[in-house]
């Protein structure tokens, strides 16, 4: 797609995404309907409806598209582009009534390359926007990744797996050697907000292991137009379909990951 078809679509995306942003808003003075997928993993009807709406909308709105989603929706289209949605990314902090979660619509294309993405924290009221080639975008106004020169000045991002209770002592691990070398670390909840405040320079870098293409998809479009950078933990190329990613301004990027390597 040309730079001027992927503004055409994120023009159609904006109002569908800010409809799901409500209905996951709307919830939060409702009974939530908290049910376990797994022992931690949780589901709200919030999860549901938004999900249902977005896969209704895009198809209609996108016929050609594929669509991916993680509580179960998926659609085989024919133009080699895959929608690929998070109905509620943070569903742990909604379902506690802490605001920190967020919609997420990403695309991407036949090589699985993010081309676009969308990134809404209803709460906040925060728009995260961009498509290949066209800037990265908070409410409206450009966003760049921070400045911050080193580790030592850093404040990072992470996240911890579901699957957490098993590989405790090397999330542990990799938590403690970070800690030790940056100024702090925040855990939001939500893995697209986390890079996206990488992208508007509210974090410096972020890692996570155990991730879900949902979680990463339209974030990562947000953070590369930002020039920010990404890799998996050994530095190789990011794979949306791999679950670990790394991101960072340019400036720290080598020291997370030669941290990473370490531990
Ligand atoms: C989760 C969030 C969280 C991350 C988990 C994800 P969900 O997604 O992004 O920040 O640490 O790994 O699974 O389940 O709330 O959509
Ligand atoms: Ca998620
Ligand atoms: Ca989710």
């Amino acid at each position: 797609m040309t730079t001027e078809q992927l503004q055409h679509v994120m023009e159609q995306l904006v109002p569908i995404i800010s409809r799901a942003g409500e209905i996951v808003n709307s919830y939060l003075k409702k009974d939530k309907q908290i049910e376990n997928k797994g022992t931690i993993d949780l589901i709200t009807a919030a999860d549901k409806e938004s999900e249902e709406f977005l896969f209704g909308r895009l198809r209609e709105v996108f016929p050609g598209d594929s669509i991916l989603a993680e509580e179960g929706n998926t659609h085989e289209g024919s133009s080699g582009y895959t929608w690929v949605i998070d109905p509620v990314d943070g569903t742990t902090s909604f379902a506690h009534g802490f605001p920190a979660f967020a919609v997420s619509v990403g695309l991407i294309d036949s090589d699985k390359q993010p081309v676009l993405g969308a990134v809404l924290t209803p709460f906040f009221n925060e728009l995260f926007t961009a498509y290949r080639g066209g800037g990265a975008w908070l409410n409206g106004e450009r966003i760049h990744v921070s400045k911050a020169a080193s580790l030592s000045v850093s404040l990072l991002g992470t996240g911890f797996p579901y699957n957490r209770r098993s590989i405790m002592d090397r999330l542990l691990k990799r938590l403690g050697a970070f800690l030790h070398n940056c100024h702090d670390i925040r855990r939001t909840g939500s893995a697209a907000l986390d890079i996206c405040y990488v992208a508007a320079g509210r974090l410096d870098g972020y890692y996570e292991e155990g991730l879900k293409p949902w979680d990463t998809a339209a974030a990562l479009v947000i953070l590369e137009e930002a020039g920010g950078l990404s890799s998996k933990f050994d530095g190789s190329k990011v794979d949306i379909f791999v679950p670990e990613i790394v991101v960072a301004n340019p400036n720290i990027f080598q020291e997370i990951l030669d941290l990473l390597s370490k531990v």
